[in-house]
């Protein structure tokens, strides 16, 4: 079967770890051809051999069966205009772009174009492991539909949710790294507030972080009997549980979700 042709316009850290995705995954499936502002990673991608550069847009999509958008909120009406004078028609558009939903793309695209894909992943797909949220615009064929999946596949796993969901999803998965590593930031502070050196800071947070989040995976105890089986009665646990409850951490990071949302939401 020929390759199809993937496209992707704005190459930022996004797009250069979903990029390196397919190429190592996707068994030479896909030809990936690409254009953007700054030339640093899309020169770099180059010289690895996993893209081709194309500069002209209008080319750069008459050449592609898939368009992955990798640009900012904040240029991607620009960008749609301008796309929407060539011939889009055929094209799927596949948009990472946070808070920009399929309405604003079709209208963008002079509702030119048929198929918009919106995904959410996130930045772990730099190790293959983004949970990517994705919604078609479309009743996608069973064909179709393998054919998106076998692509987020290359860079983690995926969740199909309604375009409702999105900013929700945003704030818990695509912002979510960030929020978990400032939680960390705060136990690698303390570790070399105490002396430890930078290797076993690391050391301690990464083998007490992942085998906590292995148990809590495996089991199928409730949250809250997780946490009781490590605060022994009178014990040392409960009294910083306690202080986290007090000060209500759960208040702090639910605000910071619906900080979020409300942003996700006023983006373009
Ligand atoms: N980073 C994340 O964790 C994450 C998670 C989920 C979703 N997203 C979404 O993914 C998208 C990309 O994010 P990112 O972090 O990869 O951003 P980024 O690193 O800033 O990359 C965007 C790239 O697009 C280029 N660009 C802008 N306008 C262009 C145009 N008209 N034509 C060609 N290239 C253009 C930019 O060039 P300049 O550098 O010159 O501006 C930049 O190189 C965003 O919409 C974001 O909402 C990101």
């Amino acid at each position: 079967m020929k390759p199809k042709k993937i496209g992707f316009i704005g190459i930022g850290n996004m797009a250069e770890a979903i990029i390196k995705g397919i190429n190592k995954n996707c068994n030479n499936n896909y030809e990936i051809f690409g254009t953007s502002r700054s030339v640093k990673k899309i020169e770099d991608l180059v010289d690895q051999k996993m893209i081709k550069k194309i500069d002209n847009p209008e080319l750069l999509i008459e050449n592609s069966d898939f368009i992955f958008l990798g640009i900012k909120p904040k240029d991607s009406i620009d960008l749609l205009e301008q796309l929407s004078k060539f011939s889009i028609k055929d094209k799927t558009i596949i948009s990472m772009v946070a808070g920009l939903p399929t309405e604003a793309i079709f209208k963008s695209l002079n509702y030119k174009s048929t198929k918009i894909i919106r995904i959410m992943p996130n930045l772990n797909a730099q190790i293959g492991q983004s949970l990517t949220a994705y919604f078609a615009s479309w009743e996608m064929s069973e064909l179709e539909r393998k054919e998106i999946e076998f692509l987020l596949l290359a860079f983690g796993n995926f969740l199909e949710i309604p375009e409702s969901s999105f900013a929700d999803f945003t704030a818990l998965a695509g912002s979510g790294p960030a929020l978990i590593l400032e939680f960390y930031k705060v136990f690698e502070k303390f570790a070399l507030d105490k002396g430890f050196g930078k290797n076993d800071a690391k050391k301690m947070i990464t083998n007490v972080f992942l085998p906590t989040l292995e148990n809590y995976k495996l089991s199928n105890l409730p949250i809250d009997t997780l946490i009781d089986n490590i605060c022994s009665p009178g014990g040392t646990t409960i009294e910083g549980i306690n202080v986290f409850r007090e000060r209500g951490i759960s208040e702090v990071i639910f605000t910071a979700m619906e900080a979020i949302i409300r942003k996700s939401d006023n983006l373009i």
